[in-house]
């Protein structure tokens, strides 16, 4: 990981000999280890380091900037101001984007959709502009995974965010209009994503999925959530219905963790609102549950919520990253048109659409519980302790506003 030595080669470094920076660190005053940090995470400098960098080397911030590539709004207007003259001179070295389009059989096709393997831009360029109602993309992380493709999961980030850039642009070509594009990622990764995709598509929602997905390490903060992109093709979408949620009990004594008050009977009985931090989604942990070895696994519950709440049956989801085909079982099992493809063994998805049976049955119980106050099991449970329902509370308050407003009726209480 890392970057490349953009900001050693700003100063006229080559960045390869421990002498070189020790050098430019007695020269600067500023430690090797600051300049390292700088030229690794090509991070631009501020401050007195900023001022001891441009007296000894004689390089200004501006041009920092744009040896770096950290252009910022006051760098940008500059271009902008200029763009002619700088559009001259990089036109002729910028090469026509190659789009190769060889035809290839899907490895699978079901009622459905249809499974490439493939690597994605290869794949993408083979769509049609504006054809997909949905795209979601779980890319590797470039943490340094293995997957069973063996892809090298450890490239330097200009390498992984200029190709994400790259497979990006074409699941924005290929959206249609009034359509989502879901992109689930680190918030390192999303935080830069979601730059790039301001001022292509429209911003809706930066989801936090609450799962911890790494060890507590001293120093920071135990990572506790994914970041889910959601963003429109144009002004608004085609659809944004969200599942409603059942309110949470306690598992034991299934009494409300929340108190409600006298608002229990303006509770909708469907449930409650869906917001952006999503509390509910399990890993994909247990091995009986998972549908290819190793981790990277997404739940079924996160693809059928994305996928309702975006899309009507009939409509095309679009999955770049397969792994073990989550997107595609949830995608057919909802009556969507789907198509994707995944660069390494898709075996496991193939075995996947032949046991669809097991997530058909575990996609039912997740449904079963949605769009209740409580689930049809709590509810149940709550009923035979004598707690509150939706429905109860309403018939409460309707008897006691009735008795307040019938004319002989009970007058207002003490
Ligand atoms: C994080 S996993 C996706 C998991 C998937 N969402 C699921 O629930 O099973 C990313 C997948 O992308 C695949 N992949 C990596 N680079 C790719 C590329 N250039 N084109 C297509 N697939 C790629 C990897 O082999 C891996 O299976």
């Amino acid at each position: 990981m890392g970057y490349s030595n953009q900001f050693f080669e700003a100063l006229g470094l080559s960045g390869e000999f421990a002498q070189e920076i020790k050098s430019a660190a007695e020269k600067t005053g500023i430690p090797v280890a600051r300049l390292n940090h700088y030229n690794e995470s090509n991070t631009l400098p501020s401050g007195e380091d900023l001022r001891k960098i441009e007296e000894h080397y004689g390089v200004s911030e501006l041009q920092l900037k744009l040896k770096t590539g950290r252009i910022d709004r006051e760098a940008l207007a500059l271009i902008q101001a200029h763009s002619e003259d700088i559009f001259n001179i990089i036109a002729p070295a910028k090469e026509l984007a190659q789009h190769p389009n060889t035809p290839v059989e899907p490895v699978m096709t079901s009622a459905l959709g249809k499974l490439y393997q493939q690597d994605c831009l290869t794949f993408l360029h083979s769509v049609e502009s504006d054809s997909v109602d949905l795209v979601f993309a779980d890319p590797p992380f470039n943490l340094d995974k293995l997957y069973p493709s063996n892809m090298d999961d450890n490239i330097r980030e200009e390498e992984y965010l200029s190709w994400t850039e790259h497979w990006l642009k074409e699941c924005i070509r290929v959206l249609g209009h009034g359509g989502a594009l879901f992109i689930w990622n680190l918030p390192l990764w999303n935080s830069t994503i979601s730059t790039f995709l301001h001022g292509r598509l429209t911003f809706k929602h930066w989801i936090s999925v609450d799962i911890k997905y790494s060890l507590p390490i001293k120093g920071r903060l135990y990572p506790s959530h994914y970041s889910l992109l959601y963003f429109v093709k144009g002004e608004k979408p085609n659809k944004l219905i969200a599942d409603r949620l059942p309110t949470q009990t306690c598992p034991s004594c299934f009494d409300n963790l929340k108190d409600y008050g006298g608002y229990k009977h303006k509770m909708n009985p469907q449930g409650i609102s869906l917001t952006d931090v999503w509390t509910d989604i399990p890993p994909v942990r247990h091995a009986k549950y998972k549908k290819r070895a190793g981790a990277n696994e997404l739940p079924v519950k996160l693809l059928d919520r994305i996928i309702e709440m975006s899309t009507n049956p009939g409509d095309t989801v679009l999955d770049p990253f397969g792994g073990s085909g989550t997107t595609f079982v949830v995608a057919e099992l909802k009556g969507r048109r789907w198509m994707g493809c995944e660069i390494g063994p898709c075996d496991d998805i193939i075995n996947r659409f032949e046991s669809i049976e097991e997530d058909k049955h575990n996609l039912e119980g997740i449904r079963s519980n949605l769009n209740h106050l409580y689930t049809p099991l709590v509810k149940k449970e709550r009923e035979a302790r004598g707690l509150w329902t939706a429905e109860s509370a309403a018939t409460k308050h309707k008897a006691k506003t009735d008795a307040l407003q019938i004319p002989g009726g009970v007058g207002p209480l003490q």
